[in-house]
């Protein structure tokens, strides 16, 4: 399994965009930006939802309504960040992937918010219909907000490669 993906690093090192990311001297943070633009996105329509499950902030929406609006950005972010962070990656993934920081951050942290941010969206019609958030969406929308924190947390411990 560990050299099948070895492999694979390897494999993506060589391929043409791989290479260009790591020998230019502009590609690299030109996708960095790529890669934040995107986590801006994702970031900001996530965080809007999962404060307004908590009650904080301004009310003119449901929990429901807020999340099917912020809904196609949502998932245009989320397409944006995997885009960058695919590229940033290819650039040396046989160094980042052997980084904990960055271990821990694709193989468990990002895996797990994901997983539940699908559930949130879910449950907010339900949860989110009225004015006053189910005490299960508020929960839930806290711990999403500590899922992310904790994911940009391990993500600004990976080295600049
Ligand atoms: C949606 C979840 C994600 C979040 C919240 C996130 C967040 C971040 C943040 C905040 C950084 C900046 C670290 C810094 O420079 O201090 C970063 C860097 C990075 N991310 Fe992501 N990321 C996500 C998904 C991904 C994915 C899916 C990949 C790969 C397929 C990826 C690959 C990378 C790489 C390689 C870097 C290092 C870039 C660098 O700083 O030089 N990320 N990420």
């Amino acid at each position: 399994m560990y050299d099948a993906l070895v492999a694979f690093c390897k494999w993506l090192e060589g391929t043409p965009w791989g290479v260009s990311t790591r020998t230019s001297l502009w590609l690299y943070p030109f996708i960095q930006l790529i890669h934040f633009s995107g986590l801006t996105v994702w970031l900001a329509t996530n965080i809007a939802v999962d404060l307004r499950l908590l009650g904080i902030g301004k009310r003119r929406q449901t929990a429901a309504q807020l999340s099917d609006g912020l809904f196609a950005w949502n998932w245009i972010g989320f397409c944006v960040v995997v885009l960058g962070g695919f590229l940033l990656f290819s650039s040396t993934a046989g160094t980042y992937v052997t980084n904990p920081a960055f271990r821990v951050k694709l193989g468990m942290l990002v895996p797990l918010a994901l997983v539940w941010h699908i559930v949130v969206q879910q449950k907010a019609r339900v949860w989110g219909q009225a004015e006053e958030t189910l005490p299960a969406g508020k929960l839930a929308g806290l711990m999403e907000l500590l899922l992310w924190i904790s994911v940009i947390t391990a993500a600004v411990e990976i080295p600049n490669y």
